[in-house]
């Protein structure tokens, strides 16, 4: 039987580094594991996964069973002459299972490099950079229901991913325990390189043919000179999402704010939200010991002793803000628990 501890502090355990306590904790290294957890305790109301904690902001102790996600293994599960399918277990570290294919030269994850995280919470959010996204390479995933402990398959349209968003974050929410992701590679890969900054970087090492090691690499570095490392100062990447406008909304507001970018989608005009915070005089902006990143006002960073509800708080009336000049509105990207 696995231990249930009580009253464990979550600090290590979320990249905002919020000392936060969680009233049980459990780490499971298995399914049986988890399901054992689950048979062992009275309640079952108040449950959370954690893999990395990348993507969580606690803004107060969690009164219920939190589960670190500790599953690990990769493995081939089927190939043709041209593809591969790669299951990981849910709680291998995402850039491990992409720097294992990438040593493999299976294309289609390299351009998701470092993201941090585990491969379980890829799905969650659809996870995406530089180009790509998970549901690009998603084969099918299996899940555990927290309610009646079976295990089920989801392919990629039950999954409904959407930018940032999936089942998981919307009618599933809270209900599955994704134990593990089949991805769908390349043995030929097509190099992506789509996104300016992979090339401006590729060029600047003087590389005309990359390979997918070279795209993880040129990745790697954009990342690291863009997003504060949160081993150093806590964050957790984008704290909002980027707004898609009407065509309309954007021409319109085009009139007044000429240098306002962005990209037309199927739906609209995606408009980079860190241009909008930033022009509303947050980015660099410290409040105590919370702020908005000096290079990147997308980014919400614990200074050291925030709590969750100073971030909380602060990401309010950064949406109110954009939305009194711009009419937009800006939603969460991170949990917010
Ligand atoms: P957690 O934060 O532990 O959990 C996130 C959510 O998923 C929670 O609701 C949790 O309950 C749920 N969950 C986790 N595991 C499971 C599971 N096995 N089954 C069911 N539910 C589960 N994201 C991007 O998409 N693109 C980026 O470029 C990007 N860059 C980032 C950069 C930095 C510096 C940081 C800190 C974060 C960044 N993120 C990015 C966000 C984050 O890395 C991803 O959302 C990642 O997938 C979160 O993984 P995690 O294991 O830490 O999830
Ligand atoms: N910008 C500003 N000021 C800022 C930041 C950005 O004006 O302070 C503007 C610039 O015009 C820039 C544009 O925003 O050209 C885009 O910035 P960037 O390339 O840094 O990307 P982003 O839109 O801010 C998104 C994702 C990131 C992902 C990168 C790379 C979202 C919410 N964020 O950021 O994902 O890594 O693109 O693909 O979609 C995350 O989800 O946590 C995350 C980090």
């Amino acid at each position: 039987m696995k231990a249930i501890k009580n009253n464990v502090s979550l600090k290590p355990y979320n990249t905002f580094g919020i000392d936060v306590a969680a009233q049980l904790f459990v780490e499971v290294n298995s399914i049986e594991e988890l399901i054992e957890a689950l048979r062992n305790i009275d309640f079952k109301n108040e449950l959370l996964i954690l893999g990395g904690g990348s993507n969580i902001l606690f803004t107060k102790d969690y009164n219920g069973l939190v589960i670190k996600n500790n599953l690990k293994g990769i493995k081939l599960i089927k190939e043709t002459e041209s593809e591969v399918w790669i299951q990981a277990a849910s709680g291998e570290i995402w850039h491990d299972l992409v720097l294992y294919c990438v040593s493999k030269n299976y294309g289609g994850i390299e351009n998701l490099s470092l993201i941090p995280g585990t491969v379980g919470a890829a799905p969650i959010q659809n996870i995406g950079a530089y180009g790509a996204e998970l549901k690009d390479v998603f084969d099918s995933l299996e899940a555990l229901n927290l309610n009646d402990l079976k295990v089920r398959d989801f392919n990629a349209d039950q999954c409904r991913f959407g930018y940032r968003d999936s089942v998981f974050k919307q009618g599933a929410k809270g209900q599955y325990f994704i134990s593990n992701v089949t991805i769908r590679l390349q043995k030929f890969p097509i190099i992506n390189t789509s996104y300016g900054a992979i090339h401006t970087v590729l060029n600047q090492r003087g590389i005309i043919h990359p390979t997918i090691a070279d795209v993880s690499a040129a990745v790697c570095e954009i990342r690291n000179s863009k997003l504060p490392n949160p081993v150093v100062i806590g964050n957790a990447g984008s704290f909002f999402k980027n707004p898609e406008i009407t065509q309309n909304q954007y021409l319109e507001l085009k009139r007044t704010y000429h240098d306002m970018p962005g990209y037309t989608t199927e739906h609209g005009v995606k408009v980079p939200a860190g241009w909008l915070i930033e022009s509303c005089g947050w980015k660099g902006k410290r409040i105590g010991e919370t702020g908005s990143h000096k290079d990147q006002a997308l980014v919400l960073v614990n200074y050291g002793h925030a709590t969750g509800e100073e971030i909380k708080n602060l990401s309010i009336e950064i949406q109110k803000s954009v939305k009194d000049k711009f009419g937009i509105s800006i939603q969460t990207e991170v949990n917010i628990i």
